[in-house]
Formats: C-alpha cells, structure tokens, sequence
C-alpha cells in the first residue's frame, strides 16, 4: 500500500498541465455578514498550490462549502473565498460560476502557466454527493475531463465517499497534497506506538458523535478528559442532576458502560461553570459538578476541573485534542477552553489539535497556533481515522 505524494508528481514536469486540486475550503461563514469568519482551512492548502503553480501548472481547485442540497444556493457560493485565496496567494484567482458547464471550461481554458482557478461549489451538483455509483461516476467523469491529474489537499473531507473525492482520483494520475500528506503522517503516529502517557481531551457538544472514537480509544490512551457539553451525559451516568444542561438521554446507560470498563482513565469535570440561560451576558456561577441546580445549565468546566486537566496534561508525551471545554465563543464561558489549550502547550508532549471547532478556539482565542505540534483541518476525519476506519478518499489514493 503506498501513495504518491505532490513531489512524485512535480517530479514528474507540471510545467503546463492542467492539475486539479481537491481542497477543502469549506470555512465558516458570520452569519450576520457572510463574510469568512476563520480563513484556516484556505491558509492550510497554500503550500501545495505555491508548489504547483511555481512549477508552471494550470491549477484548477475544486471544493464543496457547506450542505447546499444539490442545486445553486448562493448563500453557499465559494466565490468569496476565490477573493480570500486571491488575496493569500498574491495573485488573480479565476472563478468559474459553476462546476463543470461552460463556465468551468472556459475558465479552465483560459488559464495561463502558473495560474490559479476555482470553481463553483460541489455541491451544488447532485452527483458530487449522490450514494447511486453510476450518478456519482457521471460527475466524476465530467470533472476529471478538466485535468490531467489529481492532487487531493482536502483532508476534512477525505472521509466522504463523494465524487470529487473517491472517484475523481479513479480516473486521473492521483497524488496526496502537502496538507494531506502531513495530516497522515501526524494521525499515523497517534494511532501506531504514541509516547506515553497518552491524554487526549475531548470536547464538543454531543456524545453520540463521539462515541466511537471513545470506544476506538479508550484501550489505547492513558488518560481520557472530557469536557463540553458532552460531559453532562456523562455526569448523569455517575448519578448527578444536570439541570437544563445538554443531555443525551438515550446515551446516559451507554456512558455508564464506558465509566464501568474504563478503568479508571476517563476524567470528568468536578466543577461546571453554570448559567441561567444560553447567553453571553446570562448570570453565572461555579459549582460543584454532583450539585448543578435544577433550573441552570452548565455552559464551562470550572476552574478546579481546568486545574485537574493541567495536571495531567503536564505529565503527557503525546496529546490528542478535539473539541471545545465550554461555549468558548462567548467570553464568560471560554475559561475552561483556553485554560485548557493553554495546558496543552506548555505541556512538553507532541499535540495534536483534531478538527473544525477546536482549531477555530485556537484562533478565536488568539492562542499561539505554532505552538501546538500540528493542528488539523480535519474535525470527522481525524476521528475517523483513529477510529481506524477506512477513509474512502484515502483509500482511492492508494495504489
Ligand atoms: C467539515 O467541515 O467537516 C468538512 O468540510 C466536511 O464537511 P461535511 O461534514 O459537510 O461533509
Ligand atoms: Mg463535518
């Protein structure tokens, strides 16, 4: 089992070709102006575009940008983000208005050595998603007749078994990009021999989104922290009220069954930071985690939980994080998400940052980026990845 990478592909002799680039820039959008709220994932595939534009390929990038149901929406349009790479690049993008009709050829066509284009979303095509194989072949097909070969930069999405992603590399010479390459090499690591202790932390709203990264982990780490709104389920499995706050009550006996084989290694909050309502400015409080009152919902971990989490951090040698502590998006309740990521750095252990939310608290916090070891663009495929399943967008760069 091996895969090329953009080297063996630049190797090769780009000068004049027309590659494609799965990326992903699926960023979040304010949703007040519509403007690029976190522009991480556009940064993160510049060093596989500088290198094949620099070696004087025709750069053709293709990318979905949220759930569009299969037909134009423009509230889903990448043209923004075509500004924002224009902008990062230094340089005119091209942007075709759709993905592959006239638009995407004659932008294609028009590309000089060394130029960049983007097209329209994915998305807004039904084949790019569709489970029928014979209807995502037929988009595939319209998509790889742009290019001569395929570089697939889309980490966060090579979990999704979608045309451009699984049978687009089917079809054309097929390389993993920069930030693919890396992604891999960073998740291998964690999921063949960590250096321990081994502490990974997770966060984020629900369990049932979670749980099969727990059970993939559980025997694998030394210590499991869990914070976010997640660790009420939890706390009701251990017997405590949890007020108004998120709960999965379908998953309380399954957590209980976690605690049970856990031996000892999952660490829940002892202190929640609890609040009237779900609201920046909603008065709050710290309490104890066995004595949330009825009418609150717990929106933080609490100091002594932060404290609890540094220490176990600090002994850690590998670190995996994936998650936010608390609402980190509103100041009253980012406390246990920065002390938290703050923990993590200063820890003397390789860390890994996993995914969409937690990598955007990093930023939004104003937390040094380059002081984690890698943080990736990926939220459901590096978990699915250490889940150890097969992730279809892999799998089809193999050969
Ligand atoms: C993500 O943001 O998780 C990736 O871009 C994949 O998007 P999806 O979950 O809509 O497939
Ligand atoms: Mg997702």
């Amino acid at each position: 089992m091996s895969i090329r990478n953009l080297d063996d592909l630049l190797a090769e002799g780009v000068s004049g070709r027309r590659v494609l680039v799965r990326a992903d820039l699926n960023v979040p959008l304010d949703k007040q102006t519509g403007a690029i709220a976190d522009d991480g994932r556009i940064r993160a595939v510049l060093p596989t575009l500088t290198a094949l534009t620099g070696a004087g390929a025709k750069v053709v990038v293709f990318s979905h940008l949220g759930r569009p149901k299969g037909s134009p929406d423009p509230q889903f349009s990448l043209r923004p983000v075509a500004a924002r790479l224009g902008e990062l690049l230094d340089a005119q993008v091209r942007f075709a208005e759709d993905t592959v009709g006239d638009s995407a050829r004659s932008t294609v066509d028009a590309l000089a050595d060394g130029e960049v284009a983007l097209l329209e979303n994915l998305r807004f095509n039904k084949g790019e998603t569709s489970k029928d194989d014979a209807e995502r072949g037929a988009f595939a097909d319209q998509l790889a007749a742009l290019g001569e070969a395929y570089v697939d930069d889309a980490f966060g999405a090579v979990h999704r078994k979608h045309a451009s992603v699984f049978d687009v590399p089917a079809r054309l010479p097929h390389v993993a990009g920069r930030l693919v390459l890396r992604e891999v090499e960073v998740l291998a690591k964690l999921a063949g021999e960590p250096a321990r202790p081994y502490v990974v932390v997770l966060g984020g709203s629900k369990v049932s989104d979670k749980l099969a990264v727990i059970e993939a982990l559980l025997p694998k780490v030394d210590r499991l922290l869990i914070g976010g709104g997640m660790c009420f389920t939890f706390l009701k499995a251990q017997g405590h009220e949890v007020g108004t706050s998120l709960l999965e009550k379908e998953m309380v006996e399954t957590c209980r069954n976690l605690l049970e084989r856990s031996e000892g290694k999952i660490m829940l909050p002892v202190d929640v930071v609890v609040a009237d309502a779900f609201a920046p400015d909603a008065a709050h409080d710290t309490v104890r985690a066995d004595a949330i009152p009825s009418h609150r919902l717990g929106l933080d971990i609490g100091p002594e939980t932060v404290a609890g989490f540094a220490a176990a951090l600090a002994q850690a040698k590998t670190i995996f994080w994936n998650g936010p502590m608390g609402v980190f998006e509103m100041p009253a309740f980012a406390n246990g998400t920065r002390g938290v990521a703050e923990a993590i750095t200063s820890a003397d252990a390789f860390s890994v940052v996993g995914g969409g939310d937690s990598a955007a608290a990093v930023r939004a916090l104003g937390l040094d980026e380059s002081a984690f070891n890698h943080i990736s663009t990926g939220g459901g495929a590096s978990l699915e990845y250490l889940e150890g399943k097969t992730l279809p967008g892999i799998a089809a760069l193999e050969d």
